[in-house]
């Protein structure tokens, strides 16, 4: 077993940019893809997940060529999917999966969609339900679970309410109405990240978002677009996390999103008592720019469930954060937590617990008592980058050494988060300009 040892740093003060966000990335190669014409994509993620998207497309006749610090990607239009000859693997990633379940509920042809172990356990009924209202033909291992078997099929418009703040859920069914009949009307819980409702227009898309309702009227296409992908938020959320925490601590993160539905982690910071800055230099249509934060002691408080979809990836780094802050820091309405990569909530009951904290775990959250002392364990991220990640975060302000077991997972979504900690504990990252 690899192991990735971490251990205390007591000076954080760096300037850093992150990678490209792992959603918009996704939804650029797919939209692309389905474009007439070449799409150009600055900035695309190059992680394990991104390469899911992009084999899978591959495996449908989609040609995508990294050209210098540019990936291009000749769109085949939505009549030109060719039926893939094999089943589909989406690897560890969930929005691939889901996304492409969208995609694929009104084509001509079946296909099969199936993924790794942790995937082969995340629910797929979410999705499959509303397809199937709207005449998809779909079959899944034990009514929830991939892999995933789609047969041809025509579609109808479809007026739904969304039950949960899925992302994913959202994108799919805008997909699936590509292809559909009549209109796709959400409603419901549509508050979640809206990179889809951005980035549909930015290809040509007429998508009315209003009053609590997306609407995507039928025979619709996609053009070709330039697009910048902005870095990362919960990518740069592990920086802000570690620079919180490290007494006179200060980190400048630049070219990352600023898209409001995924700040929720930095307001939580900010309440914490984080000292934020916000600089926004671009909208590339998502808005981009400079974070800029200073440590203080930190604050106890509490998360709402209302507050969960804009920092859903975020949660684990709070309960680190926690452990650091004066007070009782409380978070509820988290269940979905518990369904991610890994069941995230248990992970990281049983990883604090393994550095000596003490936790009350809810099945839809947890509540910490600060401040507790860390103390150097085995981590055992069960095969999630963001739990890896977020212990090596923890690791930093741990008395002794902190051991992540199979660190390689943290090539889902941030290849470099280990070299970039070896920088930081090594002296070599630039400090702040502020
Ligand atoms: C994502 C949506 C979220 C998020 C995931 C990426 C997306 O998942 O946790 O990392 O790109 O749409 P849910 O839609 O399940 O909330």
């Amino acid at each position: 077993m690899s192991i990735e040892r971490v251990s205390a740093l007591h000076h954080f003060d760096a300037r850093l940019t992150v990678p490209g966000d792992k959603s918009i990335s996704h939804r650029a190669l797919i939209f692309g893809a389905l474009s007439e014409g070449e799409t150009r994509i600055e900035g695309l993620l190059n992680s394990a997940d991104v390469t899911s998207t992009w084999q899978c497309l591959s495996q449908m006749g989609v040609q995508i060529q990294r050209q210098g610090t540019e990936v291009c990607v000749q769109g085949v239009g939505l009549a030109g999917l060719q039926a893939p000859s094999s089943p589909l693997d989406c690897g560890n990633s969930g929005t691939t999966l889901r996304l492409l379940m969208g995609m694929l509920a009104g084509q001509k042809f079946s296909s099969v969609l199936s993924g790794d172990a942790s995937l082969s356990q995340r629910p797929m009924k979410r999705v499959a339900q509303p397809l199937s209202e709207m005449g998809a033909v779909i079959e899944l291992r034990a009514q929830n679970y991939p892999p995933v078997k789609i047969s041809p099929a025509q579609l109808q418009g479809i007026d739904y309410a969304l039950p949960i703040a899925s992302a994913q859920l959202k994108t799919s069914l805008l997909l699936a109405g590509l292809w559909a009949e009549g209109p796709v009307r959400l409603q419901g819980e549509i508050g979640s990240r809206d990179h889809t409702e951005r980035l549909l227009p930015h290809f040509g898309v007429n998508l009315k978002t209003k009053e609590g309702t997306i609407l995507l009227e039928p025979k619709q296409s996609l053009k070709a677009a330039h697009l910048r992908v902005p870095g990362d938020p919960s990518t740069a959320a592990f920086w802000l996390a570690a620079a919180a925490m490290i007494p006179g601590g200060r980190v400048e993160i630049s070219g990352v999103s600023l898209n409001p539905t995924r700040l929720g982690f930095v307001q939580v910071l900010q309440r914490m008592g984080a000292v934020i800055a916000e600089e926004i230099t671009a909208e590339t249509p998502e808005p981009l720019g400079i974070l800029r934060l200073q440590q203080v002691p930190l604050q106890a408080t509490r998360v709402y469930a209302h507050e969960i979809p804009d920092l859903v990836d975020e949660v684990p780094l709070i309960a680190i954060l926690a452990t650091q802050a004066q007070g009782r820091t409380e978070v509820r309405g988290a269940g979905e937590l518990r369904v991610k990569e890994s069941d995230r909530l248990s992970a990281l009951a049983q990883n604090l617990t393994a550095m000596g904290v003490k936790l009350e775990l809810f099945e839809d959250g947890f509540a910490i008592e600060g401040p507790q002392a860390l103390f150097g364990a085995k981590i055992d991220p069960h095969h999630d980058h963001r739990i890896a990640m977020a212990f090596a975060i923890a690791g930093l302000v741990a008395e002794g050494e902190t051991e992540i077991q199979n660190p390689e997972c943290v090539g889902i979504s941030y290849p470099e988060f280990f070299d970039i900690l070896r920088q930081l504990q090594e002296g070599e990252m630039k400090p702040c300009a502020f």
